[in-house]
């Protein structure tokens, strides 16, 4: 009886009302199709691609992708599996990324732009880097890191840096060295940065004094001292702060340097001018950078990028998704600091001698005009960027578009599920009617894009991914690990059944938590070196219909995806019991109009607390262990939370309450007249009728 009680709670317990069950299914759209003009300067046009990456090609298909590359040593075995699931492609080959995506290109491309750089003040010149300048600047950045900052190949280092042409430089400088980037968004806390620079182990963090942000210069260099301070606090001495300076003349940070740990990057440039230091050829598997993501655990993971399977990939789906041509202009309104940036600012567009451009700023800073402006005087025929930024733009300035000339050819979305209202919207009036527009599905540990329309052989449908990409072979399975077929209408996990270059190759000093998060759930055999033993468990959500175009619903653990940044519910949590009258934090995702999903907080006080200021005092602590992008919509203190009888809290009821939805069965919880208190206050007296409100919404697992 015991048991069969506590096997109950333990499966309630696990029911979390993930992103992916408050999703809301919007009925299936019809095609649009490319138009001729398009199709006929495309890279992408010969259908057999299909053919080529089919799985009886499989993984010899891709060579195409690795042939884009500039090779030292050839490799000699494209997929060895023989530590599954720890793949390591191309292996026996030698390349250096810089070299890819810079020096190769100097002959042909040597006077054409690589990076050109928009700063958010509309008044201050930009900068226009063209591939000799890159070469230069990177080369002598290259001779800091290695005469002045000591750092060798397989070291780590810690980047805290905004949207300026440094970082892609610093982080092209490593990659020449083969020393091991870990980028961290701008953005975040100097606390979040400290945990990052002591999980990599880093001795050196490379950040900037100051840049603008909605017309203010925020003050950058106080985040490197926290950073500094959390990093030695947990054991990880910091030798160097190298900082970067906004502006050429002065500081932008009020902040003191210090003494004999603090230096000036533009300053130790100086006696390296015209510096050139020769690639270090690496070996493919070679680690090329970590990015730290939020899992369901309260701690980040660095996923490690590979060198050679990494570049290919990027090289690759730049390529045949982005439509990349050396001759384009490209903008991905992404920051480097997420993995977007890193593929498809950085590696992919470099790799292939595109023009990428890069913007500083927050994109309605001063009017919803401004991308559509930089978009016209740039000639940018390439664009990029998230659902929430086009609901955005959408919302503050829905006519803005039609007032400029854009001409864009293809036009990409990436991050979360888009609604079909605001696809239309950004084909119609950013797109013209004319783009091809590719809504991209993939992850910071996929590397690259998994799933898309092939924007010159596949219409597009708005509100759905697409197919699988060239050599992606998915499947969708329930709970217990049954397939669900495509066309049966029923929602489940997604997992994608086989290895392909651009795959994370471990957690970073964590590589049990690798398997046991990735591969744990539906591993046939832990012991199998044979690739179909392995589908590799994304995380989300997913319906693939009869067409074969699939359509991701969200997350189906405690990760939020909020604006399309994404947060572990656990993290937030821990960063409520901070505040000294928490005794207990419960973080929900909440649908939002704007952002895709918010967090909402719940929290109980310790016995004797005042309620006093701590909704504040909460978001406070989110902010600086994290960043504001985790700032919570509401902060909702409750008498005591929803708790199974062995005591685990209930999310999932209050993420239905939050998300006005019904909260169904409560019976075998220990304190179930806590949950009405509850509902009372944030739904209001009158209940709400429906399991989830309007019919287009329907429960994961359930027959749309
Ligand atoms: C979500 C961002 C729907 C998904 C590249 C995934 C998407 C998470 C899409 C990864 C899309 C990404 N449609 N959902 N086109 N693209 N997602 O690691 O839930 O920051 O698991 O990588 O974003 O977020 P990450």
């Amino acid at each position: 009886m015991a048991e069969a009680r506590d096997d109950r709670e333990a499966k309630e317990d696990a029911m979390r009302l993930s992103e992916a069950e408050i999703a809301v299914h919007w009925k299936e759209e019809s095609y649009f199709y490319p138009n001729a003009r398009f199709i006929g300067q495309a890279n992408l046009t010969d259908p057999s691609v299909t053919e080529r990456f089919a799985e009886k090609n499989f993984p010899e298909c891709f060579r195409e992708y690795a042939d884009l590359l500039t090779w030292d040593k050839y490799w000699t075995t494209t997929l060895d599996t023989s530590k599954a699931p720890f793949w390591k492609w191309f292996v026996g080959g030698r390349l250096n990324v810089a070299y890819n995506c810079v020096d190769r290109h100097l002959g042909k491309y040597g006077n054409k732009a690589a990076i050109v750089y928009v700063p958010e003040p509309e008044d201050e010149a930009g900068q226009t880097i063209t591939y000799n300048e890159l070469y230069h600047r990177v080369n002598e950045v290259a001779a800091v890191l290695r005469d002045f900052a000591g750092l060798r190949t397989g070291d780590r280092v810690t980047i805290h840096m905004p949207m300026v042409p440094e970082l892609p430089i610093t982080m092209l400088a490593c990659a020449r060295l083969g020393v091991i980037h870990s980028v961290v968004f701008g953005g975040f806390s100097g606390e979040a940065c400290g945990a990052r620079i002591v999980d990599s182990g880093s001795r050196v963090l490379i950040s900037m004094d100051g840049y603008y942000r909605s017309g203010k210069v925020i003050d950058h260099k106080a985040n490197a001292d926290i950073a500094v301070a959390k990093a030695e606090s947990e054991g990880q001495k910091v030798e160097k702060v190298l900082v970067w300076r906004r502006f050429p003349d002065r500081s932008a940070s009020p902040t003191p340097m210090v003494e004999g740990r603090d230096f000036v990057v533009n300053d130790l440039l100086k006696p390296h001018r015209g510096a050139i230091v020769p690639p270090v050829s690496m070996p493919a598997e070679a680690p090329l950078f970590l990015m730290y993501t939020s899992g369901s655990t309260g701690k980040p993971k660095g996923c490690q990028h590979s060198t050679g399977g990494y570049l290919s990939y990027v090289a690759g789906t730049s390529r045949f998704i982005q439509d990349i041509h050396p001759t384009d202009v490209y903008w991905c309104m992404a920051d480097i600091g997420w993995i977007t940036g890193h593929s498809y600012i950085v590696y992919g567009p470099l790799a292939l001698a595109a023009t990428t451009v890069m913007y500083e700023g927050v994109p309605t800073y001063p009017d919803a005009g401004r991308p559509w402006r930089i978009a016209v005087r740039l000639g940018v025929n390439i664009f990029h960027t998230s659902p929430t930024a086009i609901r955005m733009l959408r919302k503050v300035g829905p006519d803005e578009p039609k007032k400029y000339p854009l001409n864009f050819k293809c036009m990409t979305t990436v991050g979360e599920p888009i609604e079909p209202e605001a696809w239309r919207w950004y084909y119609e009036n950013v797109g013209k009617g004319q783009a091809a527009v590719t809504d991209t599905w993939w992850q910071t540990e996929t590397g690259g894009f998994v799933c898309s329309t092939k924007p010159a052989l596949d219409p597009m449908k708005p509100g759905s991914a697409g197919p699988p990409m060239p050599g992606i072979y998915p499947i969708i399975y329930d709970e217990e690990g049954k397939e669900i077929p495509a066309g049966s209408g029923k929602a489940g996990n997604i997992c994608i059944r086989n290895p392909w270059p651009g795959i994370m190759q471990t957690i970073w000093g964590d590589p049990d938590r690798f398997v046991k998060n990735y591969y744990g759930k539906y591993n046939r055999n832990p012991t199998s070196q044979d690739w179909r033993d392995w589908p590799y468990f994304a995380g989300d959500g997913a319906t693939w219909a009869p067409d074969g175009y699939i359509r991701i619903l969200g997350r189906v653990d405690d990760v939020i995806n909020v604006a399309g940044h994404r947060l572990g519910t656990k993290e937030l949590e821990s960063a409520c019991l901070t505040v000294p009258e928490i005794a207990e934090a419960a973080v929900v995702p909440i649908v939002d109009a704007e952002r895709g999903r918010v967090p909402e907080v719940y929290v109980s006080l310790k016995p004797g607390m005042s309620a006093d200021g701590v909704p504040e005092k909460v978001s406070k602590a989110i902010e600086t262990t994290i960043g504001k992008i985790a700032r919570p919509r509401v902060v909702r203190i409750v008498p005591d939370m929803p708790k199974t009888r062995s005591g685990k809290i209930m999310r999932r009821v209050l993420a239905s309450i939050s998300n006005q939805m019904d909260y169904g069965d409560i019976t075998t919880l220990s304190n179930p007249e806590v949950v009405e208190q509850i509902r009372v206050s944030v739904q209001g007296k009158e209940k709400v009728a429906t399991k989830a409100g309007p019919d287009d919404i329907k429960r994961f697992g359930e027959t749309t």
